[in-house]
């Protein structure tokens, strides 16, 4: 386990638990990829350094397994890094020029331009226990004039040679994030990327490749996801020889930016794994390595309430009062007011900004609220936008000059709003001020960090001090900066990342964000196919997911409550409806499931997800979670649909202790309550689902041992 280094055959292996990676250096000093799946001898990859050539129009044949490749020389694939020197060599050539052994885990290979003081610095850290490698760059310019870098990518992550490549990845839109898609790569490029100055929600930064025969058990998978949460892009580029190396880092898209004399650049990181155990076990091993390196806090969700949708923009003390009196009734832990409680912001016109406390909507302060939320026994959060403003704000008013703007061009509105420009050192400022006033002022314990717009015309003011760096990347970094800062300040506040739905979440954003809001569509059954999707790359501790009303505003569907909060379950639960309106019978049958929820959300926080049937062939929908101690299972189905009178229906378990015996607390219809774990994978568990939009929630615990 850990990192080899053969220094004769110059061969490096990074080794985990059922992975090998390995890259070597070729007798012309280029590193070269070599080899990355199940454990082999790393030495024996040695001939595969051989240098290869195949006609003058295919002469170098080894930057088909660059390790790292610049542009330059005969080498037109994609590059890593893509530099114009300044004297207008437009032409890398990178050699291996060294490397140090950090830590165990961790080592750090450098290459150096043949001619130019050009540096760089690829990190490798292997994470044995969940079979990835973290990997990252640093770029030098060790010269007294700058160096233009056109593209600098975190890594290149090379598959070995396959019959058939087949990408899978999400795509979506505003209210439809994370939809899966898969499809098979041919020689040329697939980007995926995002040119928005966010992670967005047209699509994710990460990916999965197989054979096209993996499936969710089964099967060899290579992926990868890269922790930036603004312009990102991740290439997969299939070669006329058969290689697919696919690359990621920050967007080239309007993204060229001046290294000056003694600067260094820092990728972000572009973690990687490989699994022989189909998408499962690849989607196991991205959740445990959020749960134990990424992820700041702990993982264990309260339940909570928000009255956006209750409510919108018409936020007032009064109103709240009652909803956080019903809230409590249900057993929630956590009272949320979203959007509307400052400025003059009555509607998405004006407003965003002004980040006071609206006297008309709370005349005696917010702590009026606070306090009732705190007398039941509930935590307070709030939500803010701090990244945007109206025009009709007194904010821009007294500063115009803070949005992304160009002379001669009109802002474009989104929303009403403008963007403000992060990058800018008073901005960065002024958004630390006054968040760390509020916290400092009233007792929260939670901020949902809300993002509503793209950016548009993204210079900055005044123009010429800003023309050799890239905006887009500033603003990212201000971002991390300020919630490292706000993290440290308030540690025992937690935050949510939310973008107009689920459009920031990324293994970036999830450093700093204890939860996410992954989609402003509430349908549970759209619900079902966005958690899918997002859990596939990340982790259900993260995902809140609310119930609201029926008929849903979205999509008209009308869904029971039990369905409605079995969907929510598989997340963190908040309750998202207006239960000011809600009877009895639905108020006592909502505080049940918070209660069931209650007893099972460690397993859900903590657990390893199983996907035992996926909601996108239609008809039953099942996700089973199982306790690290394996001592506990939950697991959720749903039928979409019941068809020609028939509702029998068994689902085989998965990660169970064969040999242990299970019982379930509430029988529920059944007549068996007890099943060895043995049986349940095997013969499977029955399920009484009749009707349509039937669902189900069954917890499994071991009995103990006689
Ligand atoms: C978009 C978010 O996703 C919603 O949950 C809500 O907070 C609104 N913004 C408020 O403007």
């Amino acid at each position: 386990m850990g990192i080899h280094y053969w220094e004769q055959e110059n061969i490096f292996e990074l080794r985990t638990e059922r992975s090998s990676y390995v890259f070597g250096v070729n007798e012309q000093g280029i590193l070269q990829h070599l080899y990355w799946g199940e454990p082999v001898e790393a030495r024996e990859c040695a001939p595969l350094l051989a240098i290869r050539t195949h006609s003058s129009f295919d002469n170098d044949l080894n930057s088909d397994q660059a390790e790292y490749g610049g542009r330059g020389g005969g080498n037109y694939a994609e590059p890593c890094l893509h530099v114009h020197f300044s004297d207008g060599v437009r032409d890398l050539k990178l050699r291996y020029a060294g490397c140090e052994l950090v830590s165990e885990n961790r080592i750090s290979i450098r290459l150096s331009d043949d001619h130019y003081p050009l540096r760089v610095e690829l990190g490798y850290t292997a994470i044995p226990e969940v079979d990835l490698i973290e990997r990252d760059v640093r770029i030098f310019n060790g010269g007294d004039t700058p160096v233009r870098v056109i593209q600098a990518m975190a890594a290149s992550w090379t598959l070995p040679p396959l019959r058939d490549y087949r990408l899978t990845h999400v795509t979506g839109r505003w209210a439809g994030e994370y939809q899966l898609r898969s499809q098979p790569l041919s020689e040329g490029r697939r980007v995926l990327e995002s040119r928005r100055g966010f992670t967005g929600p047209h699509s994710n930064p990460w990916f999965a490749v197989d054979n096209g025969r993996a499936d969710e058990e089964t099967g060899k998978v290579w992926f990868g996801a890269l922790a930036w949460s603004g312009n990102w892009k991740i290439t997969a580029e299939k070669s006329n020889f058969g290689r697919l190396h696919v690359l990621g880092g920050i967007n080239d898209f309007d993204g060229a930016f001046e290294l000056g004399p003694g600067a260094v650049y820092s990728s972000p990181v572009f973690t990687g794994g490989y699994v022989s155990g189909g998408f499962g076990a690849m989607s196991r091993n991205l959740h445990l390595y959020q749960s134990r390196y990424i992820l700041p806090g702990g993982r264990v969700r309260k339940v909570l309430y928000n009255s956006w949708e209750a409510t919108g923009f018409a936020v007032n003390v009064q109103e709240q009062k009652k909803l956080a009196r019903q809230a409590a009734r249900l057993g929630v832990e956590r009272f949320v007011v979203d959007d509307g409680w400052f400025g003059a912001r009555n509607s998405d016109m004006a407003g965003l900004g002004d980040w006071t406390v609206n006297p008309e909507k709370f005349p005696l302060g917010l702590q009026e609220l606070i306090d009732e939320v705190k007398g039941f026994g509930m935590d307070f959060g709030l939500w803010v936008e701090p990244e945007s403003v109206n025009p009709d704000s007194d904010l821009y008013r007294q500063h115009p000059d803070w949005v992304y703007q160009f002379p001669n061009r009109e802002g474009t509105l989104l929303r009403n709003q403008l963007m403000l420009n992060l990058g800018h050192p008073e901005v960065k400022a002024f958004v630390l001020e006054f968040m760390t006033e509020l916290l400092d002022s009233y007792d929260i314990s939670f901020i949902k960090w809300d993002m509503n717009r793209t950016v548009t015309e993204p210079g900055a003011f005044p123009l010429a001090e800003h023309a050799g760096d890239s905006v887009w990347i500033r603003h990212v970094e201000h971002l991390y900066e300020i919630w490292a800062e706000l993290r440290q300040r308030f540690p025992q506040v937690e935050f949510e990342t939310c973008a107009g739905g689920g459009a920031r979440i990324d293994l970036g954003m999830l450093r700093y964000a204890d939860q996410a809001w992954i989609s402003d569509n509430t349908d549970a059954l759209d619900r079902l196919l966005i958690q899918e999707g997002f859990c596939y790359a990340y982790s259900p501790s993260v995902m809140m997911c609310w119930v609201t009303e029926s008929p849903h505003g979205m999509n008209g569907r009308s869904l029971p409550l039990a369905f409605r909060f079995h969907s929510a379950m598989m997340g963190g639960l908040g309750i998202g409806a207006d239960i000011g309106k809600w009877s009895d019978a639905e108020l006592s049958e909502a505080a049940r499931f918070v209660a069931q929820y209650k007893k099972i959300r460690h397993v859900i926080a903590e657990g390893s997800l199983y996907r035992l049937a996926s909601v996108r062939e239609g008809g039953l929908a099942a996700g089973q979670y199982v306790s690290p101690d394996r001592q506990e299972t939950v697991v959720f189905a749903f039928r979409q649909a019941q068809h020609f009178g028939y509702s029998e229906q068994r689902i085989t378990l998965r990660g169970l202790d064969p040999d242990a015996v299970y019982s379930m607390e509430a029988a529920e219809g059944l007549t068996q309550t007890l099943w060895h774990g043995s049986t349940l994978m095997n013969l499977g568990l029955p399920l009484s689902l009749s009707g349509d939009y039937a669902s189900r929630m069954i917890h499994l615990q071991r009995q103990p041992a006689r």
